[in-house]
């Protein structure tokens, strides 16, 4: 089995970036982590990030059909891509799909406030700093090992 791990624009900063936000753990160290999660667990990890909308798009298509579950951190894009919601509503057919931000959107701009993905995703996980991505893996493992309960 197989978890995508997508994290779009600004994440490749992740660690260096408003470090009071985001906190100090970079990507490439967040992504080993999940690799070694989920490798204990027979599961593989593919992941990519890009700052592009259709870099995003492209690799969710063409991934998604092989993949078990999905891990996204879709950054900005979240309060206003309509073209990431309809092909996530799409994907979605083929294995549930967790939204995850390392911030709580709640607490901060008005305009983080609301995601145009919500309603096409399985679920999300706001706040809890890049142990969301952890979460979100442990979740997407137990789908795949003892199915959706
Ligand atoms: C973020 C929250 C978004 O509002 C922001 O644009 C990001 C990161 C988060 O992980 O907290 O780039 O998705």
């Amino acid at each position: 089995p197989t978890l995508l791990l997508v994290n779009g624009p600004n994440l490749s900063r992740l660690g260096h970036r408003e470090p009071t936000i985001y906190g100090n753990e970079t990507l490439p160290q967040v992504v080993d982590r999940i690799r070694q999660l989920a490798a204990q667990q027979g599961v593989s990890v593919l992941d990519m990030q890009s700052n592009s909308e259709g870099a995003l798009i492209d690799f969710l298509q063409e991934n998604a059909p092989m993949a078990n579950g999905i891990i996204l951190n879709p950054g900005a894009f979240a309060h206003y891509s309509y073209a990431l919601r309809d092909c996530l509503s799409d994907v979605g057919s083929y294995c549930p799909i967790v939204e995850v931000h390392i911030s709580n959107v709640h607490q901060r701009e008005a305009f983080r406030h609301e995601s145009v993905l919500a309603a096409v995703v399985t679920g999300q996980i706001v706040g809890l700093g890049t142990t969301g991505y952890d979460l979100a893996a442990n979740y997407l493992i137990s789908v795949i090992v003892r199915g959706k309960s």
